[in-house]
């Protein structure tokens, strides 16, 4: 009979069945009840309480200011990979996604190979992979180094549509699309006009009107419908598996619905900041709305977030990722961007010149076992478990080494408070990010990780990180591994489509 390193006992899978759950060397080695314990086993009593499987969160954007854009405009990212994954394990989220982005006349590969470098100096809390993004698809990003990152272990390029220094022609999305589709990889593509947004924009400057709540109106929901009714046709055309990220609208939600009611391969990602915050948080005053700003905006509108909750439970959103993009407040480098440089006068700054973004990879599953199952009970531990880890394991083929509690998988697990009381108001100071806010301060969470383990691991346990635990490695990734439907492997390609 094989040795078990840890036991968890009495584990409430999943909120499903009460097991123990046996670990082997950093995997899942067993489930069943009264697992027998040697000498060296260490036994984690969970006395019943709700285990889930590590968290993965698609959308971390750490240490993400090298570009030549992000030094121009004197941005700083709050988060290095050390202090974003520390603060990803703090709140469940066992394994992240980065991005490294690619500046025009760039090689991607490069980009790659310096995150790689980067999270080995920095040490990871948590296990981590790379989206590549795209912004200059030339022929030897497409033909030499594409394949190369795929064979690698990246099997997702990140798209925009919108910002000046990233967006791309339709054709060049065209032809992304249609590499990610040879390759077998994911795209994930932000969704807003760019021209749409850069006209109102320019409308808002002209007459002054730059405060923070302005961000809204210059990012009408049609942007971002506009743009998702695109990308769903091209990557339709395609048949490039596609991930609409950072939903925000139900105009968008709604295009989405229907395309994936029409069998295309199309998923869609939600946030936290469009589930709970909104305008009164970008019109607070002495600049404080700064500290709200993102792409897309929060919305104004009390129904746009209702439906993106509906969208949440009736399925149109496959995946809920946290978009972490952190800023600090205070200091020259962050928030204070949008003071400092405007100069129109106005004293509540220029949304323009704030730096986009919010941090939120720790709050991500404690706020939506908070809200979502135990306060508005519109989801249950299941449907919590495919959005914040099930689905994006899948997704980014990362299942079943991620994503399950199974044997076989890893032993990323996170174990909830089974009474939790005093119930817990979020405060920045308690949080493990490098951030000097947090734009759920003061909302009251009826639950939060208890323990975080990561591959058999603890390294977050009643509130504190354990000691030194940068056990986080690199992830290489498989292909989507979500059903597509309409796909008849092998047979398609462009003038078939176009036939
Ligand atoms: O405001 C946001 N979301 N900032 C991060 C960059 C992006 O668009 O994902
Ligand atoms: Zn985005
Ligand atoms: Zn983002
Ligand atoms: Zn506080």
């Amino acid at each position: 009979m094989q040795t078990l390193d840890v036991i968890l006992r009495d584990a409430f899978v999943n909120g499903a069945f009460v097991c123990d759950i046996g670990i082997k060397h950093g995997l899942i080695a067993t489930l069943g009840s009264n697992l027998v314990a040697s000498q060296d086993t260490d036994i984690i009593d969970c006395e019943g309480a709700i285990v889930t499987p590590g968290g993965i969160d698609g959308h971390v954007h750490l240490a993400q200011d090298k570009s030549p854009r992000a030094q121009e405009a004197g941005y700083q990212c709050a988060d290095t990979i050390e202090t974003g994954t520390r603060s990803a394990v703090a709140g469940g989220t066992t394994t992240v996604l980065l991005f490294a982005e690619q500046s025009r006349g760039e090689s991607l590969r490069a980009k790659v190979e310096a995150y790689h470098d980067l999270a080995q100096q920095q040490g990871s809390y948590a296990d981590y992979g790379f989206h590549a993004i795209v912004t200059d698809p030339t022929p030897k990003v497409l033909e030499e180094e594409l394949p190369i990152l795929a064979r690698e272990g990246i099997m997702s390029i990140k798209l925009f549509l919108t910002y000046k220094h990233m967006r791309i022609s339709d054709k060049d999305f065209l032809r992304a699309l249609h590499k990610a589709r040879e390759l077998g990889m994911v795209a994930l593509v932000h969704a807003e006009n760019g021209d749409l947004v850069d006209f109102f924009t320019e409308q808002l400057e002209a007459q002054g009107l730059t405060d923070p709540l302005y961000k809204a109106v210059a990012h009408p929901a049609a942007a971002e419908a506009e743009a998702t009714n695109r990308a769903i046709t091209f990557s339709s055309v395609m048949d490039t598996p596609l991930l609409i990220v950072h939903v925000s609208v139900p105009e968008s939600t709604e295009v989405i619905r229907k395309a994936q009611s029409q069998l295309k391969p199309v998923f869609a990602e939600t946030c936290p900041q469009y589930l709970l915050l909104g305008k009164s948080n970008l019109a607070q005053e002495h600049f404080c709305g700064a500290k709200f700003i993102c792409s897309p905006p929060l919305r104004s509108d009390p129904n746009d977030v209702e439906a993106i909750w509906r969208g949440l439970v009736n399925g149109t959103f496959t995946i809920f990722s946290s978009d972490h993009c952190p800023y600090r407040f205070t200091g020259p480098n962050g928030k204070q961007l949008g003071l400092s440089q405007a100069d129109n006068g106005n004293p509540n700054g220029m949304f323009t010149k704030i730096p986009n973004g919010l941090p939120g990879v720790e709050t991500r599953l404690p706020l939506l076992f908070s809200e979502g199952v135990l306060r508005r009970r519109c989801i249950d531990v299941k449907r919590f478990v495919e959005l914040t880890s099930e689905n994006p394991a899948k997704l980014y083929g990362l299942y079943p080494k991620k994503g399950a509690i199974q044997v076989g998988s890893d032993a990323d697990l996170v174990i909830w408070h089974h009474a939790f009381t005093p119930r817990r108001l979020v405060h920045n100071r308690d949080l493990h990010d490098g951030c000097d806010y947090s734009p759920y301060e003061g909302i009251e969470f009826l639950n939060w990780p208890k323990m975080t383990l990561l591959r058999g691991k603890v390294v977050f346990k009643d509130g504190r990180i354990v000691g030194d635990s940068r056990y986080g490695r690199f992830v290489p990734r498989k292909g989507c591994g979500l059903p597509l439907t309409r796909r008849m492997a092998g047979k398609w390609d462009v003038l078939h489509a176009a036939a």
